[in-house]
């Protein structure tokens, strides 16, 4: 299966991909852990990528378009794949089209910006697996620590409050057209569904509505 996880920033992408990769043994392709890994090891495209993730701004299309074929074209996404974060441009979704690319499912996760401050503020994750809590609605075993490593969480760079605030804008003007571009593919397309779930239900409400539009 591939599948295509589309919502603004802290809509909960990364929570439920958590699920749906268990559920589906597919991996999880989260262009944002990819960006902040290539930050960690100081490569040329980390440098790069840092001074846009950090502003709230987006990765230029034809880095993250590079990026994401390399990594689809790998062995283990023969039998699928779940997009996280990606295509976040109407360029980005063409380029998936052009590339022959047959996506399944697009999963909308809806919630609305005034809950999204209030999620990124407690946000919490295990840079090392992307695994991400919340300090009140997801709380880990043992405070500020990673459920299977032990290892300390940290708070993203891009979660200040005021990097927040652009990160919504550059959704609201880049990312949600692709709402519109996936229901009309899905109108003309039998073999993709559009399923859009209510983020702002708890977490694994929003699992078991992804769940059940699937089958
Ligand atoms: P990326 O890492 O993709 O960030 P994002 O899309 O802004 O999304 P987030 O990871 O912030 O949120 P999420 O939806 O995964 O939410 P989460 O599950 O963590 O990208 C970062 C940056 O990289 C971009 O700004 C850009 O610069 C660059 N980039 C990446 N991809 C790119 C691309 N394709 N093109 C160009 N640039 C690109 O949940 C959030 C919080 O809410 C957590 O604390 C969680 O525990 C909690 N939560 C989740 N679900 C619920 C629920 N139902 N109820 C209560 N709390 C919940
Ligand atoms: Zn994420």
């Amino acid at each position: 299966m591939k599948f295509i996880l589309l919502g603004a920033p802290g809509a909960g992408k990364g929570t439920q991909a958590q699920f749906l990769t268990k559920e589906f043994d597919i991996p999880q392709i989260s262009t944002g852990d990819m960006l902040r890994a290539a930050i960690k090891a100081q490569t040329p495209m980390g440098k790069m990528a840092k001074e846009f993730m950090d502003a709230g701004k987006l990765v230029t299309d034809e880095i993250i378009i590079g990026l994401v074929k390399d990594r689809i074209a790998e062995p283990d996404c023969a039998n699928g794949f779940l997009l996280d974060g990606f295509p976040r441009t109407v360029p980005q979704a063409d380029a998936l089209k052009a590339a022959g690319v047959e996506i399944d499912a697009v999963i909308e996760i809806d919630v609305p910006d005034s809950e999204i401050v209030n999620r990124m503020a407690g946000r919490r994750v295990h840079p090392a697996s992307g695994r991400t809590y919340h300090i009140t609605y997801n709380p880990p075993k043992v405070e500020n620590k990673d459920n299977e490593t032990g290892d300390d969480l940290i708070q993203r760079e891009d979660d200040k409050a005021e990097v927040v605030l652009d990160r919504l804008k550059v959704y609201h003007e880049q990312t949600a057209p692709l709402i519109g571009y996936y229901k009309t593919e899905a109108e003309k397309n039998d073999q993709l569904k559009y399923i859009q779930v209510d983020g702002t239900q708890p977490i694994d409400t929003v699992e078991k509505s992804i769940l059940s539009a699937l089958k």
